[in-house]
C-alpha cells in the first residue's frame, strides 16, 4: 500500500493514526459488535462518541459554558444561510468580502435581508486581506462576518476586524484546529470539517449561547434553526454519526500531540518551508500578499499556464498529489493542513527544486 502526500483542498489528508484506528474499529467498535456506521444515533455507544467529541474539542479550544457546539450537516453553505436566518433581527449584516467563499456567503445573506459588503480585496483578485481597522459598521448591524481563511487565494486574517463591539462570525473551514484561538473574541466560528478535521458531511459551529434565540427569522426552517439543534444536543435528527466519530479520534489525535499550541507551531514550521523556498526560487513566486499569507493553503505559480499544468503533471507521477490550484484561478495550490506531515513539505519543496533546474 503505497499513500501519497495529498495537498487537496478538502476533502484533505486525514491523520495516518486515526484511519488505522477507524479501520480497527470497522467491524466491531469496542465489543459492540458493529461499526459505528451501523450504529443506532440513540445508543449508548454513541451517546458516548458524541459527548467526548463535545468534551475534546471544548478542551482543546479552551470553549467557555457560555458556547454552545452544534455538529451539524449540510456542509459550511448550508451555514452561509443558516447564519442570517438566526441572527438578522435588525435585518442588517455586514460582510468583509475576501475571496470566493465569503463572497458566496454575502450573496447567501443578501436572500435574507440588508446584507452589505463593508470591505472586499476584489480589486486585487482575493490577494489580501482588506484593511479592518476602522471600518464603516452599522450601528444596527446584527454581525459582522469573515471568512479568517480563505482556502482558494490562501490568505488570512492574522488580526481579527475591529467589529466596534458588533458580533463577529467567522468561517474558520480552513484553517479549523490550526493554532491556538481565543473563542471570546466570536459571537459564531463554524466551519465545515473535511479540511482540517474530518470527513464530508459535517460542519461544526461554536456559538456564543446568547445569540441562539427563537425569533429567528420567519420561515426558517427547524433543521437550520440553531435552537433545534442546540436544545437536542445535535440529536434533533440523525446526525452524520460517523462523520462525527471521526472528528472525535482527530480531537484525540490533536490532544496527543500536545494541543493547538503545537499543532500551531508545527503548521508554521512547515509553511515556513514552503515560503522560504517560494520567496528564494526563480520559477516559482507565491500569490497571496506576505504579509496575510495563510499557513494552511499556498497558492503558487510559474508565470506560465502551459509549464503549471506541466509540473501538476509531473508531480503526480511523483507522489504529489491534487496541487492544482483552484479551477478559478489556475496555478498550484498546496493545503497542508494539521494532519500534512512535515516531510510532505519537504518532499514538495525537493520536487520544486529539480523542476525549477530543469525548467528555469
Ligand atoms: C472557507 C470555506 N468556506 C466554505 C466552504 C464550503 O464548504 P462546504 O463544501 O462544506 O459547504 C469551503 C470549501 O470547500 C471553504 O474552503
Amino acid at each position: 500500500m503505497a499513500r501519497v502526500y495529498n495537498f487537496s483542498a478538502g476533502p484533505a489528508v486525514l491523520p495516518e493514526a486515526v484511519l488505522k484506528e477507524a479501520a480497527d474499529e470497522m467491524l466491531d467498535y469496542q465489543g459492540t459488535g458493529m461499526s459505528v456506521m451501523e450504529m443506532s444515533h440513540r445508543s449508548k455507544a454513541f451517546e458516548n462518541i458524541i459527548t467526548s467529541a463535545e468534551a475534546d474539542l471544548r478542551d482543546l479550544l479552551s470553549i467557555p459554558d457560555d458556547y454552545a457546539v452544534l455538529f451539524l450537516q449540510g456542509g459550511a453553505s448550508q451555514q452561509f444561510a443558516a447564519i442570517p436566518m438566526n441572527l438578522m433581527v435588525n435585518g442588517k449584516a455586514d460582510y468583509i468580502v475576501s475571496g470566493s467563499w465569503s463572497k458566496k456567503a454575502f450573496k447567501e445573506a443578501e436572500l435574507f435581508g440588508d446584507a452589505r459588503c463593508i470591505a472586499s480585496s476584489e480589486d486585487g483578485n482575493f490577494s489580501y486581506i482588506p484593511d479592518c481597522k476602522d471600518l464603516d459598521i452599522d450601528a444596527d448591524a446584527d454581525y459582522v462576518y469573515i471568512c479568517e481563511n480563505e482556502t482558494i487565494y490562501g490568505t488570512k486574517y492574522h488580526e481579527l476586524p475591529n467589529t466596534k463591539g458588533k458580533t463577529l462570525v467567522a468561517d474558520v473551514s480552513s484553517c479549523f484546529l490550526s493554532e491556538p484561538v481565543d473563542i471570546t473574541k466570536y459571537g459564531v466560528m463554524y466551519g465545515g470539517v473535511q479540511k482540517n478535521i474530518g470527513p464530508a458531511g459535517v460542519a461544526i459551529d461554536i456559538i456564543r449561547k446568547d445569540l441562539i434565540r427563537d425569533d429567528v427569522l420567519e420561515g426558517t426552517p427547524t433543521m437550520l434553526k440553531w435552537k433545534t439543534q442546540a436544545d437536542n444536543d445535535s440529536l434533533y435528527n440523525t446526525p452524520p454519526a460517523y462523520g462525527i466519530y471521526i472528528c472525535g479520534k482527530v480531537f484525540k489525535w490533536l490532544k496527543s500531540l500536545g494541543g493547538l499550541e503545537v499543532m500551531g507551531q508545527m503548521n508554521r514550521e512547515k509553511a515556513a518551508i514552503l515560503y522560504d523556498f517560494l520567496d528564494s526560487s526563480d520559477l516559482f513566486m507565491g500569490t497571496a500578499r506576505r504579509e496575510d499569507r495563510s499557513i494552511m493553503n499556498v497558492p503558487f505559480i510559474t508565470g506560465d499556464p502551459k509549464l503549471d499544468e506541466l509540473f501538476v503533471a509531473e508531480a503526480k507521477k511523483n507522489g504529489i498529489e491534487s496541487i492544482k490550484g483552484h479551477r478559478t484561478v489556475g496555478g498550484m495550490r498546496a493545503s497542508i493542513y494539521n494532519a500534512m506531515p512535515k516531510a510532505g513539505v519537504e518532499a514538495l519543496v525537493e520536487f520544486m527544486k529539480k523542476f525549477e533546474l530543469e525548467h528555469k
